[in-house]
């Protein structure tokens, strides 16, 4: 199996972690072998994904471990432009050295918070995080999922480049649809393999056709639909994973049938 790379994006509060952390261990149950992968500053899928507290606590994100950093790249985090430092530093036993064990086996990389100058300009922990990035998208066969910071500026960074497959969650509002119509504007032009949609929160039919007439206006598919879902509000109030506060409930039966599709899209149903 070739690996691919699924990020999800979108407009903030719309469910990315949501559904980029349900979709990671649904896939893990599955048999891939899943990196999920925070990109978000705010870095919280540990809790979507069930990990525990007591080690979310402890996590290091890969571009505040100064000491990696400076291994790595040769030269102190905070460097601008200017410095001297390693553009290709070796990321290959990262991973496993600082993936995080989650449920279902899916491992957990946390990015943290980077800062990207303006146009050339790059930071020792960015070039680190680059490297990173290129290296688990062409080296391991295995499904990452990234969920993304909100909105559309993290597109012109190194996170976005090269994905396979980018999901962009919408709910039924046009803030939603227009911040999506922008983010698969801009994926062509970073060689993003492939857009679809994921409508979340959704009650009722005139949603349901909101976000069909949304996905046919944009051009883009409507992969898949996710009822609104008091249980994922609870299992958030509680700062537990929905996977486990409620497998049954109509919004991860959603999900599991979003999978379904994701397989069908990447080449993967007949595995
Ligand atoms: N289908 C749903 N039904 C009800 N509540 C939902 C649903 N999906 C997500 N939520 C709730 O909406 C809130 C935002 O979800 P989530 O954190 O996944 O969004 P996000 O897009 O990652 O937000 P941010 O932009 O802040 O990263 C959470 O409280 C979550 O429980
Ligand atoms: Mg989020």
């Amino acid at each position: 199996m070739f690996g691919a790379r699924i990020a999800v994006a979108g407009k903030g509060g719309v469910g990315k972690t949501t559904v980029c952390g349900c979709l990671a261990r649904i896939f893990a149950r599955r048999g891939y072998t899943v990196l999920a992968v925070d990109a978000d500053p705010a870095m919280n899928l540990w809790m979507t994904l069930g990990v525990g507290r007591e080690v979310a606590e402890k996590i290091v994100p890969i571009a505040s471990n100064e000491e990696l950093v400076e291994e790595r790249t040769g030269a102190k985090p905070g460097r601008g432009f200017g410095a001297v430092f390693s553009l290709t530093p070796r990321v290959s036993d990262i991973v496993d050295r600082f993936g995080i064990p989650a449920p279902d086996g899916v491992k957990l990389l946390v990015m943290g918070t980077v800062e990207y100058g303006g146009s050339g300009c790059m930071c020792p922990a960015s070039a680190l995080v680059r490297a990173l990035f290129s290296h688990i998208v062409l080296a391991r066969g295995e499904l990452v999922l990234m969920d993304m910071e909100a909105g559309i500026e993290h597109l012109g960074r190194a996170t976005a480049r090269n994905t396979d497959l980018m999901l962009v969650v919408v709910e039924p509002s046009a803030k939603s649809v227009d911040v999506a119509a922008k983010i698969s504007r801009l994926a062509s032009d970073i060689g993003v393999g492939r857009v679809g949609l994921v409508g979340n929160k959704v009650s009722g039919e005139a949603h349901l056709d909101f976000l069909e007439r949304a996905s046919s206006s944009l051009n883009v598919e409507l992969l898949g639909t996710i009822p609104d879902d008091d249980s994922l509000r609870q299992a958030e109030v509680l700062g537990v994973s929905p996977l486990d506060y409620s497998p049954g409930s109509s919004a991860i039966k959603a999900i599991e049938n979003l999978a379904n599709r994701i397989e069908e899209l990447l080449g993967y149903s007949k595995r």
